[in-house]
């Protein structure tokens, strides 16, 4: 399926690239011993050496590029911490701390409050669970939220008081794309100089149910539809700063669409990370606000 949608709405030189500050983590204790989504095959080797090799392409590439990437310490026996996303969830310096539906995760719950309450965050320990960014996207003023897979509805509540913002919810039907993140990209600037400007996503429709699909279609009409191929190659796990693109290199048909409409593709490949069933979108957690 490719979109029909207007792709003149924007000229192509308005496409601003706006500085973002993201978290990583090295994946020096990547490994897959657990199987908790069905990308994951515990039987299979993995390179811990390559892992790290190509995450250091993703930073290299953001830095370059002139964002600000800062490091949370990896924890031995905690081989999924690389995937930050599911760190938490920040809006205006306040991070929302998550609580893993998964129990092989649960460790990395602490280190990353620590971590933002050590850097400045106002931090806000969850009731309900949830994952953080991996099932929770800003888009504009408005946040997006998955259920279906791992964030529980009730999360989405709590969201809405946190942060003080529209929550959408969304539900995701496809096991391939358990979280969020993994079928809707954030495209747009979040904020320009007149406030919330553009907001713009890609998705993949497959991925939800029908109430969804029809929510996705009435409030974002110019998004990118992403066909099935990409989707399956992690292609909607990407991250944007409005201009740049950063996706798998696998993801041709997707990147075509960015550009056409005026983004810059930047292909990173993260095939080894990809085993553990994460992606680009997956190792950056995006900071907003907070004390520098
Ligand atoms: N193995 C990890 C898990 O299943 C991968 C997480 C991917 N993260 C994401 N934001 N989609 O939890």
């Amino acid at each position: 399926m490719s979109t029909t949608n207007d792709t003149t709405a924007v000229p192509t030189s308005a496409r601003i690239a706006q500085r973002r500050r993201y978290l990583m983590c090295r994946p020096e204790y990547f490994t897959v011993s657990y199987r908790i989504n069905p990308w994951m095959e515990p039987t299979k080797p993995t390179d811990t050496a390559k892992a790290v090799r190509q995450w250091q392409e993703l930073y290299d590439a953001y830095v370059s590029l002139g964002h600000e990437v800062e490091l949370i310490d990896p924890v031995p026996g905690l081989p999924d911490m690389v995937y930050t996303a599911n760190g938490g969830f920040i809006v205006d310096g306040r991070a929302l701390g998550v609580k893993f539906r998964v129990p092989e995760r649960s460790g990395e719950e602490r280190p990353f409050m620590d971590w933002f309450a050590a850097n400045g965050f106002d931090v806000v320990e969850p009731v309900e669970v949830q994952e953080g960014e991996g099932d929770f996207l800003l888009v504009g003023d408005t946040i997006l939220a998955g259920t279906g897979f791992r964030s529980v509805g009730d999360s989405h509540r709590e969201l809405a008081e946190v942060f003080d913002r529209e929550v959408l919810s969304l539900r995701l039907i496809d096991p391939r794309f358990y979280h969020l993140d993994t079928a809707i990209t954030v495209l747009d600037p979040v904020e320009g100089p007149g406030g919330v400007e553009r907001a713009n996503i890609a998705y993949l429709p497959t991925a939800f149910d029908a109430a969804s699909r029809t929510i996705l279609a009435e409030r974002y009409p110019d998004a990118i539809e992403v066909s099935d191929e990409d989707g399956a190659v992690f292609g909607l796990n990407a991250a944007s700063d409005g201009k740049h693109v950063f996706i798998s290199p696998r993801a041709t048909g997707f990147a075509a669409q960015l550009a056409e409409r005026g983004y810059t593709p930047v292909p990173v490949d993260l095939s080894e990370l990809l085993l553990g069933g994460g992606g680009i979108k997956c190792c950056t957690l995006e900071l907003r606000g907070g004390r520098r």
